[in-house]
């Protein structure tokens, strides 16, 4: 594979810079320069979940609709390995998928997905699961109603970027919510997290066993993230909520970092990947999701301004 250092190459992956090309992912991700993108965050089409194209209109490029779960994964699977080339070598994949039942069973797509992913060669290193509070009420009466989803992190090689600084989250190890009764009575402050600094005065605990048991920026990410499903759907019926794409982009790139998204849909990586100062390269398969995406983008940049 060879590396981007020629200025032929340097000016190509200028024209691909914040747009969004309109096809086929499978064919356009070809066109991409070899190692351009330092991360990818994508939602494919879940499998036989929804037709993106209307019903007059040649289905046959549309990702989701083959007629088995298998072909699914084998598709997605040599679609990455197109990825692959595309990405830098420290860098990721942020994949969403959503899971499906057939004949009264949960198919397992998404591990399925990544299983495959795995033996064919990339690094899994995170199952997230993106819990839906508002998620759809169901009128199943034999099973609990689903309300998550999955993304897993992806990575090319085992030095892959990770800004675990850029999405900590406030510690709750002394505050209401915090199952350690103990420790709270302990410092006799409610509420008190080590960003309060509620250790100020506090014979029992010293400065330095304090920094060594809390980082002061917030505690590792963990891997549930709650976060409610957005108020875009009606025009476009799967759009990313803006918080969940935030976590991936803030902790999978730098400014100026190229973001690709190969199913850009409504355009929720773009504007986001704007909004945080890095460049995005969209693929989608539908002119009007294109025009929505572009709509929205211009608003940011507008906000910007
Ligand atoms: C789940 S939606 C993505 C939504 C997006 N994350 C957002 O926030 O708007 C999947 C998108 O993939 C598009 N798509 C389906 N097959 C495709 C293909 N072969 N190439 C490019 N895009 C495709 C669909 O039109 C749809 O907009």
């Amino acid at each position: 594979m060879s590396k981007m250092n020629s200025q032929q190459d340097k000016s190509s992956l200028e024209n691909y810079q914040n747009i969004i090309l309109q096809g086929d992912s499978w064919e356009l991700v070809d066109v991409l320069p070899e190692q351009s993108v330092q991360m990818i965050v994508t939602s494919p089409p879940y499998f036989q979940q929804r037709k993106y194209i209307k019903k007059d209109t040649d289905g046959s490029l549309e990702f989701g609709r083959e007629a088995t779960v298998q072909e699914y994964v084998t598709k997605l699977v040599l679609l990455f390995q197109k990825l692959k080339l595309v990405l830098k070598d420290n860098g990721t994949i942020w994949l969403n998928l959503g899971d499906k039942y057939l004949d009264n069973q949960l198919l397992g797509v998404p591990w399925r997905v990544a299983l495959a992913l795995q033996d064919d060669g990339w690094l899994l290193r995170s199952e997230i699961i993106w819990y839906k509070p508002n998620a759809m009420p169901s009128s199943v009466k034999n099973r609990p109603t689903t309300d998550h989803e999955h993304i897993f992190l992806l990575a090319k090689s085992k030095d892959y970027y990770y800004n675990a600084d850029a999405i900590r989250e406030q510690h709750v190890t002394f505050s209401t919510k915090s199952k350690m009764k103990g420790g709270r009575n302990h410092f006799g402050k409610r509420d008190g997290t080590p960003e309060n600094g509620k250790n100020k005065g506090d014979s029992n605990l010293h400065d330095g066993r304090w920094d060594q048991a809390f980082h002061p920026l917030g505690r590792n990410k963990r891997t549930v993230w709650e976060i409610p499903v957005g108020k875009f759907r009606d025009a476009h019926f799967a759009v990313f909520p803006e918080r969940l794409i935030e976590n991936c982009i803030l902790a999978g790139s730098t400014e100026e970092d190229i973001v690709l998204d190969p199913f850009m849909g409504a355009g929720t990586t773009a504007l986001v990947a704007k909004r945080h100062s890095r460049h995005y390269i969209g693929i989608e398969l539908v002119a009007a999701y294109i025009k929505m995406a572009e709509e929205r983008i211009q608003k940011v940049q507008m906000q910007l301004l």
